[in-house]
C-alpha cells in the first residue's frame, strides 16, 4: 500500500488530533503518502483533500477538536454519492482509508468497504456508545470535564444549600452520564437505558436531607429527558427548586487527557498496520489495556451495554 487517506467525521472528540497524528506518522514511517480529507464525508464528496506531511501533524497531539475539521453529511447516506466518493479516492490513487468517528461514521465506512475500498475505523466519540470497544477516543476527557463542572457546582451548591440538575451529553446512551455521576459523587443519575421513578429518587434525596445533607446533585443524561421538565417534576414532588446546568458542548472540547492520547496513539497506529495487512471493514477497539479488532458489519446496530455494576455502585455510594 502506497497511499492512504484519513478523515474525522461526526461530533468532534478530544484526542482526534492525536489519532490523526498517529495515523499520519505511522504511514509516513512505513513510506506511504497520506492524504487528509477535510470536513469528513462532506469534504470527501467535495474533493477537499490536503497532503499530509510530518509537519502537518506537529503540535496537535495535545489539542482538542480536529485539525481536519468534521461535519455531518446527509448526502453521504445516498449510495450514488458513496460510489462517487469511492471513485474519486481511487482516481487519487488512495488505496485505503482510516475513518475516525462514531457509529454513524462507521456506517459510512462500511459502505465504502462494500464498494471495494479498504477502510478501518478508529472509535472517536465522547458518547462511548460503540459496541466492541471498552473506550472511544474523547470519552475519558469528556468525563473529566464533566467532573470538573460537577465539582465546581458542588462548591456553590454546598455554600447555598441548593439542589442542582446537571445535563450531560451522550445522545441515546448513558455511558458519559453514568461515569460522570459516579466519579462526581452525584445523588442520582438518570439514564436512557434504565427506567427510573422520580418519586423514589426524590424520597431518597429527602431522606438524605433529613439526615443532614444540605444540597443534592442529580446528573441527567440528555437521552433520558429534558432538564427543564425533570427539574419541574422533582420540584412538584419535593417542593424544592432544582437549578439546571446544561454541560452542552463544553464536554466536546479541551486538551485530551493521557488516556485519550494513549488510545489514540495505539489505535491510529493499528489502523494503518491493518490496512498494510490488506485488512478492511474493521474497527480497532480496546479491551482492558489491549487493542482488539472487530468487524464493522458485526458491531453496527448492536447496543453497547451499560456497565450495570457501576450503576448499582452509584446507588450504594449515594445512599
Ligand atoms: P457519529 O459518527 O459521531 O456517530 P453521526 O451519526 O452524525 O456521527 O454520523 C456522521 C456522518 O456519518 C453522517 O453525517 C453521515 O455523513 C455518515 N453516516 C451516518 N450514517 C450513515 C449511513 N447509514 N450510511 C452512510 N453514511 C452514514
Ligand atoms: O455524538 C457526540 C454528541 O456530542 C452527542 O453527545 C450529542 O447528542 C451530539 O453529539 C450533539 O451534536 P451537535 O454538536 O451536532 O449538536
Amino acid at each position: 500500500m502506497k497511499r492512504i487517506a484519513v478523515l474525522t467525521s461526526g461530533g468532534d472528540a478530544p484526542g482526534m488530533n492525536s489519532a490523526i497524528r498517529a495515523v499520519t506518522r505511522t504511514a509516513i514511517f512505513h513510506d506511504m503518502d497520506v492524504v487528509g480529507i477535510r470536513r469528513g464525508y462532506q469534504g470527501l464528496l467535495d474533493g477537499d483533500f490536503s497532503a499530509m506531511d510530518l509537519g502537518y501533524v506537529a503540535d496537535i497531539v495535545h489539542r482538542g477538536g480536529t485539525k481536519l475539521l468534521t461535519a455531518r453529511c446527509d448526502a453521504f447516506l445516498e449510495e450514488k454519492n458513496q460510489r462517487r466518493a469511492a471513485e474519486s479516492l481511487a482516481k487519487q490513487g488512495i488505496e485505503g482509508l482510516v475513518v475516525i468517528g462514531g457509529d454513524g461514521s462507521f456506517r459510512g465506512a462500511l459502505a465504502l468497504d462494500r464498494l471495494g475500498l479498504p477502510v478501518v475505523g478508529v472509535p472517536g466519540t465522547i458518547d462511548n456508545d460503540i459496541y466492541g470497544t471498552a473506550a472511544s477516543i474523547g470519552f475519558s476527557t469528556a468525563v473529566n470535564t464533566s467532573i470538573w463542572a460537577i465539582d465546581h457546582i458542588r462548591d456553590t451548591a454546598t455554600s447555598h444549600q441548593r439542589n442542582f440538575l446537571i445535563e450531560v451529553m451522550g445522545r441515546n446512551a448513558g455511558h458519559l452520564a453514568l461515569a460522570a455521576g459516579l466519579a462526581g459523587g452525584a445523588e442520582a443519575v438518570l439514564l436512557p437505558e434504565i427506567p427510573f421513578d422520580l418519586r423514589e429518587i426524590a424520597d431518597k434525596i429527602e431522606k438524605g436531607h433529613r439526615r443532614g445533607k444540605i444540597h443534592s446533585i442529580i446528573v441527567l443524561a440528555e437521552g433520558a429527558g429534558s432538564g427543564v421538565e425533570v427539574a419541574a417534576q422533582i420540584r412538584d414532588i419535593t417542593g424544592h427548586e432544582y437549578k439546571i446546568t446544561n454541560m452542552g458542548h463544553v464536554q466536546r472540547g479541551g486538551s485530551p487527557d493521557h488516556r485519550d492520547r494513549l488510545i489514540a496513539a495505539r489505535m491510529g497506529n493499528r489502523a494503518v498496520t491493518l490496512l498494510m495487512e490488506r485488512k478492511s471493514g474493521l474497527m480497532v477497539g480496546i479491551r482492558g489495556e489491549t487493542l482488539s479488532v472487530a468487524a464493522l458489519k458485526e458491531i453496527l446496530g448492536l447496543k453497547k451495554p451499560l456497565p450495570i455494576g457501576d450503576y448499582e455502585l452509584m446507588k450504594v455510594l449515594s445512599i
